[in-house]
């Protein structure tokens, strides 16, 4: 029986599948060959597409036809597509997808719906697709009970969860299927469900409370998503009343061999864990004098005979920093705690590490650990909610930025893209919101996400026109222009207008939204940019400051090592320089800081009247709702430029070359 396509809740946005997506595909005649529920979901998605547009679905026919499209589960060489891959195929005036497997299947049915009109013409080919990374993953940090502090979803901005509700499960799994449905759509084959700051609550999904990530579980599933949790390192000792969660005590051991084995009883194809230990105060193994290997190997045990994986997050560092100590350097900490540990994780344990290598900044270098530890499985960790870059009321498109991160490539060559073997994961930026992510163009950020984990390499360009072909379907060029105008640059926009060169926060302590310049300069979290009256930066070179340069091979350790040849956007991330020095653009540091806070808002003023001219090509709602976001970006904009500004000239006291108005 073909599975009905499930309809999101009145008024929510249809995001990336509008019913129009489908015109191609539903106005024509289509054969469907195989069995199983994925083979059900892709059926009942052609299904409504024809009754939509027309056309014609058959199922398991024996005759030939014609068909226009035949999408079909087939031994098209199975052990070379795997259970993603597909072959699409054109040949007589008939289109072909071929695959191994459910899911390939339906990502081959969503490759037939992005090229529309495009998959039904042109002369014979073949082509043979793959996702170059098997798990694809979104990371939600939803809470079940409400934060105090953090609210429903830390560093949320599109609402409440997905999930959950004043500490339960919502009962509205139809967005919970709308959702894993977009998630198919653009590639990502995995979520996890809960906050890796796991409080009390949270920490019962593992245990009593189980039978609710399984609805969601079950309510992901026909769309090939899998299911993952974060965990408390000390959930022995919260839940199982032990008195220890030392990794090599028995008792432990079995405790969570037993309560994994439940996990798996409620829910057969569960992903595994994510990890948060040691980290920002949430427990982990440092505690009985035992290594992060030693813990994540326990967890990895458990899994192990389910085939399941445990993600053990490298975000570990030392929050509790005294500001006067120049020894100690956050950036440092990541690669200083793993790499001793190459070699030494289980088969299924991944280590995930962040991007960069201090916090999701709008510009850090390549984490110097992704290179350096070829013996173990590693998983990039991006972040789509914006908690850094505008928090979604910001334009912030980050594919340019992710894809320079994905196809960075350390010393033996290999792209960050290509080391990722544990796959790619981001933050989720999703919420309860109508618009799913609080700012109707942070959608593409999510769609970018999704293919970029498809295809590290992809041209993020060629990603946003996907992602603008498919939600505006019948968009004129002009439309299609303006969302590029308006998109495109947003990243460096966002950059000019806030913390210069690569030095990092500068944001208001806590929320993290709109400029503080010493807003943690003198805090315990590690962040400082150490300017006074002469300079700024932070020196992390081996000659003569914390030695983090020296942690990369060539050539990036000698590049970053000297102001000389260390790029300009990431200048004062490495180096602690006067405000007169020249940077590469021909600029002092200081002009150049002045001149891109001007920029910035410039950029911004100038997007916001593209935008007006687009009411009228986009549907009211959406339109409305980005134009109120475009407003507070422009006062916020204006804000981050006169604070930034009057700061450096109040410290430096070099007035603007062009003498513009400075406070
Ligand atoms: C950032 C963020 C926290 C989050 C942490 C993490 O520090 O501000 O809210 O918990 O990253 O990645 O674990």
């Amino acid at each position: 029986m073909p599975l009905p396509v499930p309809v999101p809740p009145e008024g929510v946005d249809p995001a990336w599948l509008p019913p129009a997506a489908f015109r191609a595909v539903g106005s024509r005649r289509t054969l469907i060959r195989g069995s199983g529920p994925l083979v059900e979901t892709v059926h009942g998605e052609v299904d409504d597409a024809c009754r939509r547009f027309g056309g014609r679905v058959v199922r398991d026919a024996s005759d030939d036809g014609p068909y226009d499209l035949v999408l079909g589960l087939g031994a098209d060489g199975p052990e070379l597509l795997g259970e993603e891959g597909f072959t699409s195929a054109r040949e007589g005036g008939t289109t072909t997808v071929t695959a191994s497997g459910g899911r390939g299947l339906l990502y081959g049915l969503f490759h037939v719906v992005r090229l529309g009109e495009a998959a039904f013409t042109g002369g014979p080919s073949r082509r043979t697709h793959h996702p170059a990374l098997a798990l694809r993953m979104l990371d939600h940090w939803d809470n079940v009970a409400v934060h105090p502090v953090m609210g429903q979803v830390e560093r949320g901005y599109a609402g409440g969860s997905l999930f959950w509700r004043d500490g339960r499960a919502r009962g509205d799994l139809d967005r919970v299927r709308a959702y894993g449905r977009l998630l198919a759509a653009c590639g990502i084959n995995a979520i996890s469900v809960n906050n890796v700051n796991v409080h009390a609550t949270e920490a019962r999904l593992l245990t009593d409370r189980v039978g609710e990530v399984a609805a969601v579980a079950e309510a992901l599933r026909p769309y090939g998503v899998r299911t993952h949790l974060s965990v408390s390192f000390a959930a022995p000792v919260l839940l199982g009343g032990l008195s220890t969660a030392d990794p090599l005590d028995g008792a432990v051991r079995s405790w969570w061999a037993e309560a994994t084995r439940r996990v798996y009883e409620a829910i057969p194809d569960f992903g595994g864990y994510v990890v948060k230990a040691d980290s920002e105060g949430q427990p982990g193994p440092f505690a009985y004098g035992r290594s992060h290997a030693e813990g994540a190997n326990l967890l990895a045990a458990a899994l192990e005979p389910f085939g399941g994986t445990v993600h053990w997050r490298a975000f570990v560092y030392d929050h509790r920093q005294d500001w006067r100590d120049r020894t100690t350097d956050r950036a440092r900490a990541a690669y200083d705690h793993f790499v001793p540990l190459d070699g030494e994780f289980a088969a299924n344990a991944v280590l995930q590490v962040k991007h960069g290598p201090m916090d999701f900044q709008v510009r850090e270098p390549v984490s110097p650990l992704i290179g350096a530890v070829p013996r173990t499985r590693l998983a990039v960790e991006l972040q789509a909610t914006q908690e850094y870059t505008g928090q979604q009321r910001h334009v912030c498109w980050l594919g340019p930025m992710w894809s320079e991160v994905l196809r960075f490539r350390h010393e033996d060559g290999t792209s960050v893209g290509e080391s990722a073997r544990g796959g790619l994961v981001a933050v989720a930026n999703v919420g309860d919101d109508p618009f799913w992510t609080g700012h109707p163009l942070a959608q593409a950020n999510l769609y970018t996400f999704g293919r970029l984990a498809w295809q590290p390499d992809a041209e993020p360009r060629a990603v946003l026109d996907e992602w603008i072909s498919l939600s505006f379907p019948d968009a004129p060029t002009r439309l299609a222009d303006g969302l590029h105008a308006v998109l495109d640059g947003s990243w460096r926009t966002y950059e000019k207008y806030t913390a210069p060169l690569g030095v990092g926060f500068m944001v208001q302590p806590g929320h993290h939204y709109g400029p503080s310049v010493d807003g943690y300069e003198y805090s315990p979290w590690g962040t400082y940019h150490f300017a006074d009256r002469d300079g700024i930066g932070v020196d992390r070179s081996v000659a003569s400051g914390t030695g983090f340069a020296g942690q990369y091979g060539t050539p990036w350790a000698g590049r970053y090592e000297s102001p000389d040849t260390c790029p300009d956007e990431l200048l004062l991330f490495f180096h602690h320089v006067p405000y007169g020095h020249v940077l590469k653009s021909g600029k002092t540091v200081i002009q150049h800081i002045y001149d891109t806070h001007f920029e910035g808002v410039e950029e911004v003023e100038e997007a916001l009247s593209v935008w007006a001219l687009l009411a009228g090509l986009v549907d009211p709602a959406r339109h409305g709702r980005v134009a109120e976001r475009y407003e507070e970006q422009l006062r916020s904009a204006r804000e981050w430029r006169d604070q930034v500004n009057s700061y450096f000239f109040r410290k430096s006291g070099v007035p603007d070359g062009r003498g513009r108005l400075i406070h």
